[in-house]
């Protein structure tokens, strides 16, 4: 069942998701060449810890990070090690926090140096499917209409959207219901409602759909090796359309 948050709730996680961003925002200060998925990692938690919040990733089924580090053809879960970023890679962080009880969830993917004009469309695409997705979130419209809103711009780019992962409710849980594909048909599935607090996140491959687990459980990659975007926010449905929680 899809849990309404009230307005306190809410203004909780308005809290949590301001303390994210402002995570979000230190931490792409600190990606670089030579800087290692490991050690944003480190900061990630250090930044999340000094702001009364706690990492949702770390421990959740096992996980070893505070957050989420996929870079070039890792498309989600990718797990902070020794990787060095190096100039042209794009890498995803993928940071969610809980807040006095309340968790928000934030991804973004970045460039690292300069990075080619075709991996810059990847991600300027895989945002503006994000932007898309948001715009339909409204009281009476359809979660279906969020997930044909990735789905339509993605494939006019000529990208393609990941199927076998999805966006979720959240809020006293990490991952509550209902689950949010990026592609179907509009006009179906649940009706959007106030109180609603939606993880809408997008993941593109510039090649095929396909994925790839890896043998560590966790990280997921493009089967074909083609590079791959994804971002997210933490959306609330208000009686006059939304509020974007994780918005910097
Ligand atoms: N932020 C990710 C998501 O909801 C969380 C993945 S679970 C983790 O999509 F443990 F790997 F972080
Ligand atoms: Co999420």
């Amino acid at each position: 069942m899809i849990y309404k948050k009230s307005a306190d709730e809410i203004a909780i996680m308005r809290e949590g998701g301001k303390i994210l961003a402002g995570t979000m925002v230190r931490l792409e200060d600190a990606i670089g060449a030579g800087v290692t998925t490991g050690e944003l990692d480190a900061l990630a938690e250090e930044i999340i810890t000094k702001a009364g919040a706690t990492p949702s990733a770390k421990g959740y089924r096992g996980f070893t990070g505070a957050i989420c580090t996929s870079p070039n053809n890792v498309i989600v879960h990718g797990i902070p090690d020794e990787t060095v970023l190096k100039d042209g890679d794009i890498v995803t962080l993928d940071v969610a926090l809980n807040y006095k009880g309340f968790h928000v969830d934030n991804a973004k993917t970045y460039p690292v140096g300069d990075i080619d004009p075709a991996a810059a469309k990847l991600l300027e695409v895989t945002e503006a499917s994000l932007e898309a997705a948001i715009e339909q979130c409204a009281p009476g419209r359809r979660l279906g209409d969020v997930g044909h809103a990735v789905e339509t711009l993605v494939e006019k780019a000529g990208f393609s959207v990941v199927r076998e992962y999805v966006g979720h409710g959240v809020g006293r849980a990490f991952h509550e219901d209902p689950q949010i594909p990026n592609y179907g048909p509009p006009g179906r599935r649940e009706v959007l409602a106030p109180g609603m607090t939606l993880a809408i996140e997008p993941m593109v491959n510039m090649g095929a759909a396909q994925t790839k687990l890896l043998d560590d459980g966790w990280t997921v990659i493009t089967a074909d090796g083609s590079l791959s975007a994804h971002f997210e926010h933490t959306v609330a449905i208000t009686p006059d359309g939304h509020e974007v929680l994780t918005r910097s």
